[in-house]
């Protein structure tokens, strides 16, 4: 794999409050990861200028809000996100396959022949365990949704899933290759595992097949962010030749 391409795996995730600061990691990162993250903290308390200086600075966004409501609201809000210039959004696969399948055909018609934002769902969030789903009716497994609700947003079009680094193999295997899966919980030799609890390291998640990595606090809580991203890269590059 070429440094650009392993470079174009990393997302990494401006899980700060201010602008001033996400303008900071941004403009210290550009061209050395792939995408930015923007979460709904950021986002609630900035709004799309955000987005707008990400794009200033060259840069790609994924604009996770998960989105979780009526079909008709999920996907105008998915549209408006699309419009801002976001490359990968995300909304919760439990939303059910109208919530999904309408977000899909409303971009798609907007976007003929054009590139849109990626739609990816998340499944069952990592934080979540059997008794969570228990208490809301759930009776089966986690793995076992994971995969449910994975094939469940591939029928409705959906690009790809956010999934745990365990879960990419069961993923792959009910999706297929074209299916995009995005990992958090990525953890290079050299970092703390912070509170993640599941964790793989780059090299391990690429292998396991995943196509982006979300990369946070082993970046930006580095002596030297930028030194910790290129091993990264390094790392994902030396797995592929
Ligand atoms: O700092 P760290 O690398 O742990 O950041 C991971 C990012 O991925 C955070 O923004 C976190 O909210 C997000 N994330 C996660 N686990 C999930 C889903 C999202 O860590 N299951």
């Amino acid at each position: 794999m070429t440094r650009d391409e392993a470079r174009a795996k990393i997302i990494f995730a401006l899980d700060v409050e201010s602008f001033a600061e996400a303008k900071h990691w941004v403009s210290v990162l550009s061209g050395h990861v792939g995408m930015f993250k923007v979460g709904k903290q950021l986002f609630t308390a900035n709004g799309p200028d955000i987005v707008r200086m990400v794009e200033n600075f060259g840069g790609e966004v994924f604009l996770d809000l998960k989105y979780h409501d009526i079909p008709n609201t999920v996907a105008m809000a998915s549209l408006e996100a699309a419009r801002l210039g976001a490359r990968l959004i995300n909304l919760h696969a439990l939303g059910g396959y109208e919530m999904m399948a309408r977000t899909v055909e409303v971009l798609d018609r907007e976007f003929a022949g054009r590139e849109r934002a990626k739609v990816l769902a998340v499944t069952i969030l990592t934080s979540s365990t059997e008794e969570t789903l228990r208490e809301v009716g759930i009776e089966h497994p986690v793995p076992e949704m994971v995969v449910r609700l994975a094939m469940l947003a591939r029928k409705a079009g959906i690009d790809g899933v956010v999934a745990s680094p365990r879960e990419v193999p069961l993923i792959r295997e009910a999706c297929g290759a074209d299916f995009l899966v995005v990992t958090p919980g990525v953890r290079p030799a050299f970092a703390s595992t912070d509170d993640q609890k599941r964790v793989m390291t780059p090299g391990e998640a690429v292998l396991a097949g995943a196509d982006y990595l979300v990369i946070g606090r082993p970046i930006s809580a580095a002596a030297d962010p930028l030194a910790a991203a290129e091993a990264i890269v390094q790392e994902i590059m030396a797995v592929e030749g």
